[in-house]
């Protein structure tokens, strides 16, 4: 066994070698001396998630704090969620998803009841997702599902009578990505969480995809129009001249926001501060064709500063050797999912007056 298996062995998944120089924000930064406005949140229950854009700034934020209090506190001691039952109803692969929603709800005292595979449900048989909808009612509180199909959400809508959260829909969106995404921003920089920003507009953004065809892409890019007031210019950097479809383009004309599309990325990479990738492989056209244009290594020219984030999995545009480097977010993202699901969650499920005293709760 070759020596860098065996230490990755020894490694937990999204815990860094202790030698990593990932970035490992603090979350205190968001919620010290800053407490959490629960009304906000109260908006949000009963509430179906389905897209970005239906946050307002001020329900990112506030479920971000909420997010980094049950971070802080890791081990949760209390059971908000005893007697809610999820579904997660999985009809699309997942590794980070799914498994995060039901860590979130099983620490919080929940119970799951989980489809990893939609072809074990009556879908295989031919059952329509609305009729799938009306069964959900009698056995959950919530129902969390990824489907293949953009339409897939209000198919099962049509029946539906507890929340929905959408888990990714095809090529619409996934607004709980989003979430994690803005939640690892923020703690990397929690100014972010103050509108409008007192250091004005100095942030570069560079997102790696097709915004109007990769949902982990829009919906990312959807919520940072929520941040404009930090954003200095949006560069996409996509192999297509217009990447972006009719709905995207309406917000961001709508928005605040200096935006551009480059063919290469290697044209831009020197100047972002944030760098959101995806992986381009499911585009049609095969990655690989793509080439050294649209790949980031060690050895790429990023500013000090920059950080890389990548809702993942990923494949070759995000090379391994970035792990181990300040530029590398993207574990702390999908770490932190586990407790900005948690937050969301306690939001929807209307168990945000069952939480202990979190003023008590030292940075
Ligand atoms: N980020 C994300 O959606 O990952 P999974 O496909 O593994 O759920």
């Amino acid at each position: 066994m070759s020596e860098e298996i065996e230490e990755n062995r020894q490694t937990p998944f999204l815990e860094p070698p202790l030698d990593s120089e990932a970035v490992r924000p603090e979350p205190s930064d968001l919620f010290h001396n800053n407490p959490i406005n629960f009304e906000v949140l109260q908006e949000l229950e009963g509430v179906n998630i389905l897209e970005a854009t239906q946050f307002s700034f001020e329900q990112i934020t506030e479920l971000c704090k909420l997010a980094a209090i049950l971070e802080k506190i890791e081990v949760w001691p209390y059971h908000p969620l005893d007697g809610k039952i999820a579904v997660t109803a999985f009809f699309e692969a997942s590794t980070r998803t799914r498994i995060s929603f039901e860590s979130s709800v099983l620490r919080l005292g929940g119970k799951v009841i989980s489809i990893a595979d939609g072809t074990t449900t009556g879908q295989a048989k031919g059952e329509s997702l609305s009729d799938i909808g009306e069964m959900f009612n009698a056995y959950a509180d919530i129902v969390i599902m990824r489907h293949t199909e953009t339409e897939a959400p209000d198919q099962i809508l049509e029946n539906l009578r507890i929340p929905l959260i959408n888990a990714g829909n095809g090529s619409g969106e996934h607004p709980t990505q989003a979430l994690a995404d803005w939640y690892a921003l923020l703690k990397w920089n929690p100014s972010l969480a103050v509108y409008p920003g007192t250091g004005g507009k100095n942030l570069h953004l560079g997102i790696l995809g097709t915004p109007g065809s990769m949902r982990a892409v829009k919906s990312f890019l959807l919520m940072a129009l929520q941040f404009s007031s930090h954003i200095k210019k949006v560069t996409i950097i996509s192999e297509m001249a217009d990447p972006f479809g009719e709905d995207v383009i309406g917000h961001l004309r709508n928005a605040d926001i200096v935006y551009e599309v480059k063919n290469d990325i290697q044209e831009t990479v020197a100047d972002l501060d944030i760098i959101y990738m995806n992986s381009i492989a499911f585009l049609g056209d095969s990655y690989r064709s793509l080439g050294a244009r649209y790949k980031l290594d060690a050895n790429s020219p990023l500013r000090e500063q920059a950080v890389i984030l990548h809702p993942l999995a990923r494949l070759d545009e995000l090379d391994k050797s970035l792990d181990r480097t300040p530029h590398n977010l993207y574990f702390s993202q999908a770490h932190g999912a586990v407790f900005i699901r948690q937050a969301l969650l306690l939001s929807v499920l209307g168990r945000l007056d069952t939480l202990p005293d979190l003023e008590s709760i030292k940075p």
